[in-house]
């Protein structure tokens, strides 16, 4: 049999095996899995390298607008780029309902922004800030019918923030409809109090968006969001988890019986509080939420991955610029932590952040590396076994991994839209040297080789947790 491609002489990597063997390729397809593979002209010699199933971030913030004249730093283009650049083939990014707004009308937006734009393939989570009785009873089911799958609810931020009633309605529709839903885990009324008290102090600097958003404003939050998917017998996933509470809550609900799924980020195992104390605003580039902790809840995180708390890795990328009145250092945020944008840049690290802390210092194994940042993503968000690892019939989205390159991450590196990295000077030993999507290379010798308009968007299937789950009624 003829091959359009073959990856020769690589170490195969799955969420469950570690095994030699070629890997053919016809029209953008796995087709093949032998112990010796020739017949095709092109052949990408893969020794000494793993070759893994090309990350799937589910949590990319791109284009996504913020009010108040900011912008993010990435667009589709720049976006996906960067996601390539660190070894990924697709990513979930978010489609934000603006109030008043069908979720019909904000696809259009999205798709707008990213049609004939990515260079990797993409797919749309869907934001809730509406949730009317013509969304949830109409709108979503036909819209999980037609492939969005997965929406997003948020406790905190003015504006985006549902209330309990309309987070109970949400769950509701969710789980008539099969769609599976995110929540991010924040007591907004606490810190809003908590921003009053400092801004009546005068404390103002970027280092108090870490104090106004302490880690018992995540743990209640993240008790109140489990308890209410338990109220309607609806299986959830928590995003975001920083600290080692918030994580126990969701052990404990697991206990109880509950389907939850949880996720941290590169942050919340890197970066601490302390990131946001210093001179100059340049802590306003560390600014997220939740806000990094300490060395504890890097601890937390850390055992969190190991002993299978956390079933995702995802980067939380959003991404602002930080020299840039539309961005960190915006006229207001000079003035109070209030008013910096919440989000950091980290597409293109996650991956290789994980790789050097976690397989190369011995925490992790391979297969869990490719579990958390690929398969289990693919099957709970309904996009396996299309994507997310390596099979005969499935796309051929690959990564091949050089463990033995040592890179010092710069943000030139990055090919990203925002102007700096949180992880400027991190050395990480291991790194994504080819990458490819359905067969076509698109980074070769860590130089972007493809073009945008390659990646496609991705209609998904209902979560493998949703389809699984049988309400108790
Ligand atoms: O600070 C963050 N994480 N910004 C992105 C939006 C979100 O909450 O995920
Ligand atoms: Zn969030
Ligand atoms: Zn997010
Ligand atoms: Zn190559």
């Amino acid at each position: 049999m003829q091959f359009d491609r073959i990856i020769k002489n690589g170490t195969i990597v799955t969420a469950s095996d570690v095994y030699r063997a070629d890997i053919g390729i016809v029209d953008g397809r796995i087709t093949a899995l032998a112990g010796d593979l020739n017949d095709s002209d092109d052949i990408v010699d893969a020794t000494g390298l793993y070759v893994m199933p090309g990350g799937i971030d589910s949590h990319v913030h791109i284009a996504q607008p913020s009010g108040d004249g900011i912008v993010m730093a990435d667009d589709f283009e720049t976006g996906t780029r960067s996601a390539a650049m660190g070894g990924n083939t697709s990513i979930i990014s978010f489609c934000m309902q603006e109030k008043g707004d069908s979720l019909r009308e904000s696809l259009k937006v999205y798709h707008a922004k990213a049609d004939g734009e990515c260079h990797i393939d993409v797919a749309f989570h869907l934001i809730i800030t509406d949730p009317t009785p013509a969304v949830l009873g109409q709108e979503l089911p036909a819209l999980v019918e037609d492939g969005y799958t997965s929406i997003k609810v948020f406790m905190t931020y003015d504006g985006l923030r549902l209330r309990d009633d309309e987070i109970l309605d949400t769950l509701e529709s969710a789980r008539r409809t099969g769609a599976l839903v995110m929540v991010h885990c924040e007591n907004e009324d606490a810190i809003r109090f908590l921003i009053g008290q400092h801004e009546a102090n005068g404390d103002l600097a970027a280092k108090y968006h870490a104090t106004t958003r302490p880690i018992a404003a995540e743990r209640e939050a993240t008790h109140r969001a489990l308890s209410l998917a338990e109220i309607v017998d609806t299986p959830i996933v928590i995003v975001h988890v920083s600290n080692r509470e918030a994580m126990e809550e969701i052990e404990r609900a697991r206990m109880r019986g509950s389907k939850v799924v949880g996720e941290t980020c590169p942050q919340y195992l890197m970066l601490t509080a302390d990131d946001l104390d210093q001179t100059e605003m340049e802590g306003a580039k560390f600014v997220c939420s939740p806000p990094p902790r300490d060395k504890a809840s890097q601890d937390a995180c850390w055992d969190g991955i190991e002993r299978g708390v956390f079933d995702l890795f995802s980067s939380d990328h959003c991404p602002f610029r930080f020299d840039d009145p539309a961005g960190k250092l915006n006229e207001k945020g000079n003035k109070s932590f209030r008013w910096i944008p919440n989000g950091i840049p980290g597409v293109a690290t996650r991956l290789p952040i994980l790789f050097s802390e976690g397989v190369q210092k011995g925490r992790i194994d391979l297969c869990r590396f490719v579990a958390i940042t690929a398969t289990n993503h693919a099957k709970l968000y309904g996009m396996y076994p299309q994507k997310g690892t390596i099979a005969i019939g499935s796309d051929a989205d690959l990564a091949l991994w050089d463990p033995a390159k040592t890179v010092t991450i710069t943000n030139d590196l990055l090919a990203q839209g925002a102007d700096y990295t949180p992880y400027e000077g991190l050395k990480v030993s291991g790194w994504p040297v080819h990458v490819m999507v359905r067969g076509k290379t698109i980074v070769d010798e860590g130089k972007l080789t493809g073009e945008k308009g390659f990646g496609a968007y991705v209609p998904r299937n209902r979560s493998s947790m949703m389809a699984s789950h049988k309400p108790a009624d």
